[in-house]
């Protein structure tokens, strides 16, 4: 007879580490977050290393579209050849240094607005201006090829790496590469893009949106609709992941509030009104119908059933995907190391990126980036690229978000505090606790 052990689980659902930090692991030093010194060893030893998102396949699609990425105090530019393949570029030129590209656009080839040296979109140089004044040396083809970046791609994001060693970007993203949110990212496209910026390092800003755990103290709203006890947490050698189980359930964390299905689902739309992913019109006639609903109808299958012929109807097909993954239940979001997460629905993702501001340690750029799959050949070519220099210019964030934003300046600032150089991090907290292990590996304190 098999002998159930009441043992505690230590392998994930993808074979990761989802036990708690114990002993010395269970710390997490402060310095990481308020050192300068920590900042430069990070410019120096993770950022020229790492495989990070640049930009999404739908912004190079044809040839000669560029972006720029920057990331602390270096540019990189990526840009569609006219063989068709994508190419990213050291943003210097290589004549006296001058940046080349700047945001994005469309270009038949690269010129320096300095003294209009002039490449092609392979790099290749196409002229020197008055060649016949220089050392025939110092301009050869060979000499004047402009540096490149690894590039990569991987659910219709595009990656660089400035280390020509660096391993392929599928062995860095590891269990990611092959993963059902790849398939789901790679179809999705631009609604909206918004970036702005935050008194906090990029650690701490990233570390608001690693958990559940912060919920009852941060979203007492969402306990309502989502359980935030059942969520997994799971690592990896350097990424990690949070499985969203539990929407559509209380939290236990409520007590006995013994709430109906309909209470549960009224709040659930409440929070996607406020989110204006429902208009007030939509919000009201959902409130009414679910006042009508059977007893015993889930929120989850309400839910679901509502995507999935709200989606049908617009002539997205969702044959092939889950209930569950239509609304987000039982899907992986990704903290992709070092620095982005992937909060998500099959349908579509609230991408957040963070990136030091420049040099400045304690200030950080947050890139919160809207995809969603459209019907087929309806996809914007264009979309609002909103920058707010500081989040407290946009009133638009939305409940959810707008609470966390509010955290991070504070957590910044009361790391500060001299008593302690230590933070402790839980079971729920892995994923954080992972990304900080990670850099500490590059940058040489591991
Ligand atoms: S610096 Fe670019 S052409 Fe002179
Ligand atoms: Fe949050």
């Amino acid at each position: 007879m098999t002998q159930v052990q009441d043992v505690p689980v230590t392998v994930g659902p993808l074979g990761g580490r989802v036990t708690r930090p114990e002993g010395a692991e269970a710390w997490v030093p402060k310095e990481p977050f308020i050192s300068p010194e920590y900042a430069k060893l990070e410019a120096e030893r993770l950022w020229p290393r790492v495989w990070q998102v640049a930009c999404r396949e739908q912004e190079v699609a044809n040839v000669g579209d560029y972006v720029e990425y920057t990331i602390v105090d270096q540019s990189v530019f990526v840009v569609r050849t006219e063989q068709g393949t994508l190419k990213a570029f050291l943003n210097s030129c290589l004549h006296r240094g001058t940046q080349l590209k700047h945001g994005c656009g469309n270009a038949k080839e690269i010129r320096c607005r300095y003294h209009a040296w002039r490449w092609n979109l392979d790099g290749s140089i196409k002229e020197v201006t008055d060649a016949f004044d220089f050392d025939p040396a110092c301009i050869t083809p060979e000499s004047l090829q402009l540096p490149e970046c690894q590039v990569d791609t991987w659910g219709g994001f595009v990656f660089v790496n400035m280390d020509p060693d660096a391993e392929t970007l599928r062995d860095f993203l590891g269990p990611i590469a092959d993963s059902p949110e790849g398939r789901y990212l790679e179809t999705m496209r631009f609604e909206r893009s918004r970036s702005t910026t935050v008194a906090a390092n990029w650690k701490t800003a990233l570390g608001a949106f690693t958990d559940g755990y912060h919920f009852s103290g941060t979203h007492p709203q969402l306990l309502y609709y989502v359980d935030d006890t059942t969520y997994i947490y799971e690592t990896f050698e350097k990424q990690s992941r949070m499985v969203i189980v539990g929407q559509g359930k209380p939290s236990p964390k409520l007590g006995d509030l013994d709430l109906e299905n309909k209470d549960v689902l009224l709040a659930w739309v409440a929070d996607l009104h406020e989110l204006k992913l429902f208009n007030d019109e939509q919000a009201a006639a959902l409130a009414a119908t679910i006042h009508t609903l059977p007893p015993e109808v889930t929120p989850l299958q309400f839910m679901s059933s509502l995507t999935r012929s709200a989606s049908e109807d617009a002539g997205i097909d969702t044959t092939g995907i889950g209930d569950d993954h239509l609304i987000g239940e039982n899907v992986s979001d990704w903290f992709i190391f070092p620095n982005s997460c992937t909060p998500m629905t099959a349908l579509s993702v609230f991408y957040i990126r963070f990136r030091p501001d420049g040099l400045d340690h304690e200030s950080c750029i947050i890139d919160v980036w809207n995809l969603r799959t459209y019907p087929p050949g309806t996809a914007p070519d264009t979309w609002p690229r909103e920058v707010y220099p500081d989040w407290r210019e946009h009133d638009g964030w939305g409940r959810i978000f707008l609470q966390d934003l509010q955290n991070v300046p504070n957590v910044q600032k009361g790391m500060h505090t001299r008593s302690r150089d230590r933070l402790i991090c839980g079971r729920q907290e892995i994923a954080m606790w992972n990304t900080i292990r990670v850099v500490e590996q590059y940058v040489g304190r591991k």
